[in-house]
């Protein structure tokens, strides 16, 4: 391999307000020189990025505020005409650091690039892949998959028999909440944004029942019909109007799962005003929760052996929206706001 390396990386043009759109991004190529860059001894590696994780947050890093800027560093705001950083996997390609070596497969933070130079290498990790695609490891055994884990059994502690909402339902963290919830034995009923998506849950992904939140002109009332006896657990991922009708229909003690609120992301004129009165009367509790405080040891372990065994007993499906090369990074994050996913969103850049 020669010196210099060839690399296209996508950048933000300036900040979003409110829905992406693929005019908002540009491609942009440079050169690494990799002599100059990695030395023996720099702790600095240069990876090859081969699946990249699209996740609907990133919008509220290209805004010119967000509260969320502020948290945790995955979560800061953009610079434009930088790389955007996020989660992937890839293989090294030349290594600096101890640790790592050439060919070695790595997950954590990379890059939305064909290669990315890692400065911080705790922020990587060696992947094992288990004998599965290394898809998984952004999708059902990743992020995604621990966001739905622990989501629903740290958090909502579900009990057998219990009745569960679960919004975005065939999207990446949604669809694996129902599973769980499932195989666990609570009755699960989803709402999505399409008939497909309506038929998937209930045909392929064993869901009690299903419904399409645009066919409903009230969404309290819609709840109502399909949980006439009450909802002990809503697991929230979109906000506004949703979490509103969620509340008003929860069972006494039920909780709310606050992991996502992508309809107010893009439309800053939505947010979700619960009524209190209900919260207080039927002792609901609402907590909202970050994957990364179950990042530890005992939690992914645990995680990643009972999602296993579901997988490797064929009682898990897995979806997946892939699409191909580092041009359609654009287009693959625009389509997480229109509902063009289905499953966990990826951009294959290269073959391992
Ligand atoms: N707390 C955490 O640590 C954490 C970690 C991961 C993800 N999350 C959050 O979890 C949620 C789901 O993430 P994901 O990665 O699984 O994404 P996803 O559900 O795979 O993709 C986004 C989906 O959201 C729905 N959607 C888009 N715009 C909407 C709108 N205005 N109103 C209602 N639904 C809309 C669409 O499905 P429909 O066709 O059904 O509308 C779309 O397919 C997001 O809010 C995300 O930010 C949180």
């Amino acid at each position: 391999m020669g010196e210099i390396i060839c690399n296209k990386f996508i950048t933000l043009k300036h900040d979003i307000e409110g829905a992406p759109k693929e005019e908002d991004f540009e491609v942009i190529t440079t050169n690494i020189s990799i002599s100059s860059i990695v030395k023996q001894g720099s702790n600095i590696v240069l990876v090859k990025c081969l699946d990249v994780s699209i996740d609907p947050y990133q919008v509220n890093r290209m805004k010119s505020y967000s509260p969320s800027q502020n948290s945790i560093i995955p979560a800061s705001k953009l610079v434009h005409g930088e790389e955007i950083d996020g989660n992937g996997i890839g293989k090294v390609v030349v290594s600096g650091h101890p640790e790592f070596r050439k060919d070695d497969l790595v997950t954590g933070r990379l890059s939305w690039a064909q290669y990315v130079v890692v400065e911080d290498v705790k922020l990587l990790r060696k992947l094992y892949a288990m004998g599965f695609p290394l898809s998984y490891h952004l999708g059902i055994l990743g992020v995604s998959g621990l966001t739905a884990y622990a989501g629903l059994f740290k958090l909502g502690k579900p009990k057998k028999g219990e009745r569960i909402f679960v919004s975005t339902a065939s999207g990446s963290v949604g669809n694996l909440v129902g599973q769980y919830a499932k195989l666990f034995g609570c009755y699960v009923i989803g709402c999505a944004g399409t008939t497909d998506k309506v038929a998937l849950l209930k045909e392929k992904l064993g869901f009690d029942d299903a419904f399409n939140y645009k066919e409903e002109s009230d969404l309290k009332v819609a709840l109502q019909r399909y949980f006439p006896e009450g909802i002990d657990i809503y697991f929230d991922n979109v906000g506004g109007e949703m979490l509103e009708a969620a509340v008003a229909n929860m069972n006494t003690y039920g909780r709310v799962i606050i992991c996502g609120v992508i309809s107010e992301y893009t439309d800053p004129k939505r947010r979700a005003a619960p009524d209190m009165i209900n919260v207080i009367y039927k002792r609901i509790t609402i907590q909202g929760f970050l994957v990364s405080d179950y990042k530890d040891e005992d939690n992914f372990t645990e995680f990643v052996s009972t999602t296993s065994k579901y997988l490797n007993a064929g009682q898990i499906q897995v979806l997946e929206d892939i699409s191909i090369g580092v041009e359609s990074i654009p287009s693959a994050f625009v389509g997480l706001f229109c509902g063009r996913n289905v499953g966990k969103t990826i951009v294959k850049i290269a073959d391992d």
